[in-house]
This record gives C-alpha cells, sequence and structure tokens, in this order.
C-alpha cells in the first residue's frame, strides 16, 4: 500500500499596497533637526510611505489581500482561515481582520489578528503552514499591514525617521506536491519587552489627558539595544531556520529579511557569510513598515524577477517583545502571476465599511498635514544605498546569545 504523501504549505499569491504620498528625508528636515545624510547613512532609508486620511490600517491590508488572491487564482471565498499582523489596528476590536474578510467579500473564513510587532508576518506564516499542514485549512490569506504614521511622535528624531505605511498579503494553500514552506524558527526574548514599546492605551495605561500630554501614546524605543539584539539574533535565527530545513546559507537564492536598517541587513549577510546580493532590499523607499515589510519585500522580489519556481527563499524578521522569526520556502509558483495585480486591483475600488453615526477626527498628525496637503507627491531619483560603516554584535548561535540588559524604568 502506497503512503499518502504529507500535506505543505505553498505560497500561490502575494501582493502588496502602499500609500501614493512619499515623505522624504529633505521633508523630515524641516520637521525634525535631522538632515538626508545622517538618516541614509545610519539607516538606508531615503523615503517612507504615509497613508491618506480616507486610508486605514484594513483598507491597506484589503488591497494587498485582494491582488495575493488574484495571484493565486482563487476566489475570495475560498479563503478558509484570515491571520492579519499589525501594531497599528484600526481598533482595539473588532480585529482588523474581520474588516478586511468584510471589504474583501469573504463569508467563510475565520479571521484573527496577530500581535508580534515586525516579526508579526512570519508568526502568522508559521501559524498558516501549521493550519495547512495538519488539515485545518485549505487556504489561508497571511498580512502584514501598518499605519505607523500615527503612532509616531513628530519631535523625536530618533523613531520619527525609520517607520512608514504599507502592506503585505501571502496566500498558504495546501498541497501534496513537493516543495513550498518548510523549517520554522520563532524565537521571543522578553527581556527586551521594553525596547521598543507604546506605553498607553492598553489596560495597563488606559488612554486619558494624561497619557496624550505625556506623548505616551506614541511609539518608543530604545535604538541601540533594539539594534544589537537585531544584528545579533536575524542571523542566527534566519540560520536555524534553513538548517531545520535541512539546507545551508549557501543554497538560499535570496534572504528577504525585514526592511529596518540597511546595516542591519548588511550585518545578516555578514553572519550568514553571504555577499549582499543574496539580500532584497527596499528599506530605502519604504522605510521600516514593521509587519508589513516581508510581506511587500517578498511581493516585490517576486514580481522583479528575482525569485524563480524551484528557489529556495528565507523569511525573516525580528521586532518589539524581542520576538524573532523565519521561514524557509521552496518557491512553486509561477512568479509571472503577480505582474498585473496592481493595475487589476485598484485602492479605489477597495472599501471598508465604516460605522454607522461616528465620526472619527482627522487622522493625520499635525505635524505632516502641511505636507500632506501640497499637491503631488515629491519622487527623488532612487540611487544606489550607501550604508554607513555597521557596528553589529558578533553574530553568536542561539545558544550562546548573552541576556540582555532590560531598559531603565
Ligand atoms: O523594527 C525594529 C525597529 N527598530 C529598529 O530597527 C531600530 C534599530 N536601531 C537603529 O537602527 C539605530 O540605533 C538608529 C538608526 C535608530 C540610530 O542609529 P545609531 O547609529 O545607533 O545612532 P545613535 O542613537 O547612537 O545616535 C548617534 C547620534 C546622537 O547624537 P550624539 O549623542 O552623538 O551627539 C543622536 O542624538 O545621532 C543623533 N541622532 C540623530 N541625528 C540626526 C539620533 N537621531 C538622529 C537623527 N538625525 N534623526
Amino acid at each position: 500500500m502506497s503512503e499518502t504523501p504529507p500535506i505543505r504549505a505553498h505560497v500561490t499569491g502575494w501582493g502588496r499596497y502602499v500609500p501614493s504620498h512619499v515623505l522624504t528625508n529633505t521633508d523630515l528636515e524641516k520637521m525634525v533637526d535631522t538632515n538626508d545624510e545622517w538618516i541614509v547613512s545610519r539607516t538606508g532609508i531615503r523615503e517612507r510611505r504615509v497613508a491618506a486620511a480616507n486610508e486605514t490600517t484594513a483598507s491597506m491590508a484589503a488591497v494587498a489581500s485582494l491582488r495575493a488572491i488574484r495571484a493565486a487564482g482563487i476566489s475570495p471565498d475560498e479563503i478558509d482561515l484570515i491571520l492579519l499582523a499589525t501594531l497599528t489596528p484600526d481598533y482595539w476590536m473588532p480585529s482588523t481582520a474581520a474588516l478586511v474578510k468584510e471589504a474583501i467579500g469573504n463569508t467563510r473564513a475565520a479571521a484573527m489578528d496577530v500581535a508580534a510587532a515586525c516579526s508579526g508576518f512570519v508568526y502568522g506564516f508559521a501559524t498558516a503552514q501549521a493550519w495547512i499542514t495538519s488539515g485545518l485549512a485549505k487556504h489561508v490569506l497571511v498580512i502584514g499591514a501598518e499605519l505607523l504614521t500615527r503612532f509616531l511622535d513628530y519631535t523625536d528624531r530618533s523613531t520619527c525617521i525609520l517607520f512608514g505605511d504599507g502592506a503585505g498579503a501571502a496566500v498558504l494553500s495546501a498541497s501534496t506536491e513537493p516543495g513550498g514552506a518548510m523549517g520554522i524558527e520563532l524565537t521571543t526574548e522578553p527581556q527586551g519587552a521594553y525596547m521598543i514599546w507604546l506605553p498607553a492605551g492598553g489596560a495597563k495605561s488606559p488612554p486619558s489627558s494624561e497619557t496624550i500630554a505625556r506623548g505616551e501614546h506614541y511609539i518608543r524605543m530604545e535604538g541601540k539595544e533594539t539594534y544589537r539584539f537585531a544584528t545579533r539574533t536575524l542571523a542566527s535565527t534566519a540560520l536555524e531556520s534553513v538548517r531545520k530545513s535541512g539546507l545551508e546559507p549557501d543554497d538560499i537564492s535570496l534572504f528577504i529579511p525585514h526592511q529596518a536598517n540597511i546595516r542591519i541587513i548588511d550585518a545578516v549577510a555578514k553572519g550568514l557569510n553571504l555577499p549582499m546580493d543574496r539580500m532584497f532590499t527596499n528599506v530605502d523607499r519604504y522605510g521600516n513598515t514593521s509587519a508589513a515589510s516581508v510581506p511587500i519585500a517578498m511581493a516585490e522580489a517576486v514580481n522583479e524577477g528575482r525569485v524563480k519556481v524551484g528557489d529556495r527563499i528565507t523569511i525573516v524578521a525580528f521586532g518589539a517583545g524581542f520576538t524573532s522569526g523565519a521561514v524557509t520556502i521552496q518557491w512553486t509558483a509561477d512568479p509571472a502571476r503577480g505582474a498585473d495585480a496592481d493595475t487589476a486591483i485598484r485602492a479605489e475600488d477597495v472599501h471598508v465599511r465604516l460605522p454607522v453615526d461616528w465620526d472619527s477626527v482627522d487622522p493625520i498628525p499635525q505635524a505632516l498635514a502641511e505636507l500632506m496637503a501640497r499637491p503631488g507627491a515629491v519622487n527623488p531619483p532612487l540611487d544606489d544605498v550607501v550604508p554607513g560603516e555597521p557596528e553589529p554584535a558578533p553574530f553568536l548561535p542561539a545558544a550562546d546569545r548573552p541576556a540582555l540588559t532590560p531598559a531603565a524604568s
């Protein structure tokens, strides 16, 4: 009697959406004491996108999702589970995944949000893989979507220059064909809990005029400590995933890392002893879009012809928590399937239902309002990013990682 081959999770669809408004480093120079040279040399970022007043995390996620579903060649109602990774949900409740479910026209799926900060898409991807290989779901939609510009303090130059808005999505589908998602590595180091955090708004510190006066509704970050964690962890997390797949780094044709900082990505390449051309980067154009960064990068890598059928790729991320995660994938979908998604699915045709009898305040941060009001986006030419001198922590295997120093309270 022949054995039934195991069910595998294959990426069958991918898509991304970024808002049209571009915020350049030169724009930021008008708001805080910074300059293009500092931002480019320390981060590799040249510009980022800012969502318009009528856009939300759910609306961006819905556009990226419909593009991914189109590439997968299925109907939205064939999705069994929707996992939406975000740290900037539209509301505390309902989940943003529930809003997306309705907006894409799905009537059947279970829908929930994933809270693992910048690692959220990879955590969601690994969860989708488990649902599919266990037989619980046939098609899972995994989304990373963020509207970070509404949670930034535009007087804090150490954070406001880093982040941007956008969404990316992938469809994972069950198949007994060889290939698809392989080794998963997920870690969480709670010593880093207060290195990147948003102090107020939750049960520990509910929103009040006092928390707002203290600016506790904005993202805070210990940049150096986060940098050290990232450079120590990203390469070792990626390596664990690659080895769990029975492979070595040199077998991976493209790593798709979280786009936080070009120096961090450079450190990953060095940690894995690989050239930079094995790392996909678009941090220069979008900055750090947290949970959206890996799926945006994956969609662009495939659409730009950097991923071919049979290639092995590794997605890897780190973020607040501190979390990190990686999954290695043997690519099986025809990359051409994503080619026309941006023109076929237009943002203006996708709608998230609004609440009845309730008016939101103007969501655009005051510091951005003037820049957002001017006609047309500034699109400077993109030169190659010249990274600053990286100062990564030495690469260490997972078992040898030192404990983190918690931030002073
Ligand atoms: O998804 C995870 C999210 N977080 C991250 O990935 C962040 C990880 N950390 C980093 O990427 C880096 O730590 C930063 C890019 C945030 C900062 O780079 P750095 O090389 O660690 O700079 P620093 O914080 O040591 O600051 C160096 C100097 C300081 O001035 P002094 O004290 O030497 O006079 C800062 O005040 O640069 C100053 N500085 C700036 N100058 C111009 C800090 N921010 C800015 C700025 N423009 N925007």
